[in-house]
């Protein structure tokens, strides 16, 4: 990384000058005065008591015998000041252009299991769902950009009392359906489902479980008795989840979000038993108003942590349960250095609860990383949690298809995409918009999600971004029908906006290595924007294919390409897809 290097010459520079220090090199805070910076004058005044610029003066003299820097000068009270030469920022460029990896560091011997997604089956794909989706697949494609492993695990809630409250529901509206009986066999056949039912099937028996208390018992029960395999629900819930994953994966592969694992809260269950002997053999779990429980509160908490709560007085198991026997499980089947977990932030007491209850049984070796990676809420224009027109909750189909339409409304009026590319053209664009508009906020953050923001060509917007894709897919199109090669080497500063695009390309690295230590995508977000609009920029500055001047002309379409290399690659990592035109 341009940095590392620039560090090592400095530090190299220290020394030759008489001072044993470490350099740190960062992008300038003033752009308009020079393009990198040091600071560390400051700590080697203390350590050999002479004033900073001093020492920056001396440091920079020998820096300015190494023609990598246009300039270097020690400037008050005591920075060293760095400008690149343009012939290095063309060498780099060229380094660039022929890195495998694109500059992005490479963190070798990861191996990370990432939760994200966290539907639950039976009840439909809501908008809150939304962000761990996306956020879960892009730290998923950072990672794996990173040069780790990663796998993604959706950790399905598919063992609760949400499909208690569907069999109760179910079982009243057909008590005759054969798996209903105590004494069903496998083979006394399954109803088909179908994903509207469910769809209307939970929200009912949801709402009438509050006011119905015999109802809410029914409910209790049937997942009690599922928990304990009764074979008839067992085959319901098979039936279930059929129709449910299959609707969860349709909306997910809208937006190409994927997963390598489909377990489920159900796939825990097995490692249950076990858990409770671990919990009980260390003398970790006790008994608490007829609930086992673990104790997790700290000398230092500020806040009180309540016990983790592994067994309920009636013998069930919760949530909290399940996580703890799932760590055990991706232990097993992964050996994982790292889990992530990428989850709302109102679930970050349960999460710790865990953590330190799985710390306290060693379920991993304590160097395994057991992260949470929060996030906050996405909110409508109005600053609460989002909602339909009507006010109910909005399903995450319904979303899509919305933002879809609208871009496909668009594209009609422009008229520029062929016909039989414009639905699927209209897709992408939505998923950008929708996808880009997550990401770009901070992943902690509540955000506004509104439409017509991130549908908009302009600003920061996953639009704009594929737009200016589409911008540098017209000039190579044309430069072909002109017959001009596009080189991927011979790159040559000779505009300002030209160094500025090329710098931003460089210095990318960084954004990466930020990106993947924070688990933050607004990083590249931020990024790949800058590159934008530089290149909006450089295409409106200076001319690319009627350069008259052969070699300027193939540096700049050169440029152009490695441009579109870079934008697709971050792109790729937020796991967008680019259109040919727009
Ligand atoms: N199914 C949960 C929910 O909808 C999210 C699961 C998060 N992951 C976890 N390991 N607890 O709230």
């Amino acid at each position: 990384m341009i940095t590392d290097i620039l560090a090592e010459k400095v530090s190299a520079a220290f020394s030759e000058a008489g001072y044993d220090i470490t350099a740190a090199v960062t992008l300038s805070d003033r752009p308009d005065l020079c393009q990198f910076q040091c600071n560390s004058c400051f700590a080697a005044s203390k350590q050999y008591r002479k004033a900073p610029f001093m020492i920056a003066d001396e440091v920079a003299a020998v820096l300015a015998k190494d023609d990598v820097f246009l300039k270097a000068e020690g400037v008050k009270p005591g920075f060293i000041n760095m400008t690149l030469s343009d012939a290095y920022i063309s060498q780099l460029t060229a380094d660039l252009a022929a890195d495998e990896d694109m500059g992005i560091p490479q963190y070798t011997g990861e191996k990370i299991v990432i939760d994200y997604g966290g539907p639950n089956v039976a009840k439909p794909l809501h908008v809150g769902h939304l962000r761990s989706a996306i956020i879960g697949q892009s730290l998923k494609l950072i990672a794996r950009k990173c040069g780790c492993e990663a796998v993604g695990d959706t950790h399905l809630g598919d063992w609760g009392l949400q499909i208690g409250l569907v069999i109760a529901e179910l079982c009243d509206r057909h008590p005759e359906w054969a798996v209903f009986s105590p004494d069903y066999k496998d083979g006394d056949g399954v109803p088909e489902l179908s994903a509207e039912m469910l769809t209307e099937v939970y929200p009912a028996a949801s709402a009438r479980s509050k006011v119905d208390d015999d109802f809410r018992e029914k409910a209790h029960t049937a997942t009690f008795d599922l928990q304990n395999r009764r074979a008839g629900y067992i085959a319901l819930w098979k039936e279930i989840m059929r129709v449910s994953g299959a609707d969860l994966k349709s909306n997910y592969d809208k937006l190409n979000v994927d997963f390598e694992y489909w377990y489920g809260e159900s796939d825990a269950d097995a490692y249950i038993p076990e858990l409770m002997d671990i919990l009980d053999k260390q003398g970790l779990s006790y008994e608490s108003d007829g609930a086992l429980v673990v104790d997790v509160a700290e000398e230092t908490d500020k806040a009180p942590v309540p016990p983790v709560i592994v067994r309920k007085s009636d013998g069930s198991s919760i949530y909290a349960t399940t996580d703890l026997a799932t760590i055990i499980q991706r232990q097993r089947d992964f050996a994982p250095t790292k889990i992530w977990y990428v989850v709302d932030n109102r679930q970050e007491m349960h999460l710790t609860q865990v953590f330190r209850c799985a710390r306290k049984a060693h379920l991993v070796p304590d160097e395994v990383g057991l992260e949470f990676l929060g996030f906050g809420t996405m909110n409508g224009r109005d600053g609460k949690p989002y909602k339909t027109r009507e006010g109910g909750i909005m399903r995450l189909s319904d979303m899509i298809g919305t933002v879809t339409e609208a871009a496909l409304a668009r594209i009609e009026e422009q008229g520029n995409v062929p016909a039989d590319s414009r639905e699927e053209y209209a897709r992408r664009i939505g998923v950008a918009a929708i996808k880009f508009g997550d990401l770009v906020n901070q992943r902690s953050k509540d955000y506004i999600f509104d439409m017509d923001k991130f549908l908009s060509a302009e600003g920061k917007t996953g639009v704009y971004i594929l737009y200016t894709v589409s911008r540098i897919n017209s000039i190579l199109r044309k430069a072909a029908a002109q017959g001009l090669d596009i080189p991927d080497s011979g790159y040559a500063v000779s505009a300002d906006c030209e160094r500025d695009l090329m710098l931003s390309l460089i210095t990318s690295g960084m954004s990466w290595r930020l990106a993947f230590a924070e688990r933050a995508p607004s990083y590249l977000c931020e990024d790949v924007y800058q590159i934008c609009v530089l290149f909006s920029r450089f295409y409106h500055d200076v001319r690319i294919l009627d350069e008259a001047d052969e070699a300027v002309r193939r540096s700049r379409l050169a440029l152009c390409a490695l441009v579109k290399k870079m934008i697709v690659s971050h792109l790729d990592a937020l796991g967008i897809e680019t259109v040919e035109m727009m």
